[in-house]
């Protein structure tokens, strides 16, 4: 029975494409107001399980709710309560800052309240600047910013993020974590992946996922407890192994493998 504060319950949630098992079964749940992150190597099936929860992708087997709604039969409710920002950006590089936002605004039935959060949106983001630009000649890290405060405009009751920190340089990811961060202390329903160590650290609970399976949960304290090491990095690698899984490297990368890589042995 889902507890009244329960704002993500997962039970042997599942995606196969063809023989490929992408997220094999995961049961977990999230209560209202945590901060949760998802932990894992690439291809671990991190984007694949919030796809799921953000209805983009159907389940092959399993189900879950988000804010109380069945993520099969209740697409609509689970996703007006959702912010969301993808691992790839979602932004129109064609359009304006203020465009972008404005165009969320009315996808959300923001009537007479649009105008108001597309400016509040711009100023959280410190875009104000530039709010008549084009998104295309953005930075990495004000593009993200920007997602972000789209993602908040409509006041979620939960915000999903996959990997918002990826390739940004440190300055930028310095910036957006510590935006992350007034989210967290706001009490604000969070659940991420990163791939890096001290923002998990930083997440009240966190979910060690490795072939499409959820190997650990806890708090960052109870995960060192339970698997010894220092630090969290020491129990991811004990968890998840040493090995890259990438495979070798070897002469020029296209840029958006190279991107990915960057982010590490999780992405
Ligand atoms: N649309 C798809 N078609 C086929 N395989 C996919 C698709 N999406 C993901 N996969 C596979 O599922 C596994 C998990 O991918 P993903 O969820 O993107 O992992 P992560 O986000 O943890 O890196 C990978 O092996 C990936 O290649
Ligand atoms: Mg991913």
């Amino acid at each position: 029975m889902t507890r009244p504060d329960t704002i993500v319950e997962c039970l042997g949630l599942g995606r196969s494409y063809g023989d490929r098992v992408a997220v094999d079964s995961i049961a977990f749940s999230m209560a209202e107001g945590e901060f949760f992150a998802l932990l894992g190597p690439n291809g671990a099936g991190k984007s694949t399980l919030l796809n799921m929860l953000t209805t983009l992708v159907a389940p092959s087997r399993g189900e879950a709710r988000v804010a109380g709604a069945d993520i099969r039969r209740e697409a609509d409710r689970v996703r007006a309560a959702l912010g969301i920002v993808f691992q790839d950006s979602s932004l129109d590089d064609r359009l304006t800052a203020a465009q972008n936002l404005r165009i969320h605004a009315a996808l959300h039935g923001m009537g007479r309240a649009g105008p108001e959060a597309v400016a509040a949106g711009l100023a959280w983001a410190g875009l104000e600047a530039v709010a008549d630009q084009r998104v295309g000649r953005l930075s990495g890290g004000m593009r993200r910013r920007l997602e972000l405060a789209r993602a908040l405009m409509h006041r979620p009751r939960l915000l999903i993020l996959d990997e918002p920190t990826l390739g940004l340089d440190v300055q930028a990811r310095r910036d957006l974590w510590s935006r992350i961060a007034t989210l967290r202390d706001r009490g604000l329903s969070v659940l991420m992946t990163t791939h890096f160590i001290q923002e998990a650290e930083a997440c009240s609970r966190v979910g060690v996922i490795d072939g499409g399976r959820l190997v650990a949960l806890g708090t960052p304290l109870e995960l060192r407890a339970r698997h010894g090491g220092t630090g969290l990095e020491d129990v991811f690698v004990t968890l998840t192994g040493q090995k890259p899984r990438d495979g070798d490297a070897g002469g020029r990368e296209r840029p958006a493998v190279a991107r990915k890589r960057a982010g590490a042995w999780i992405r």
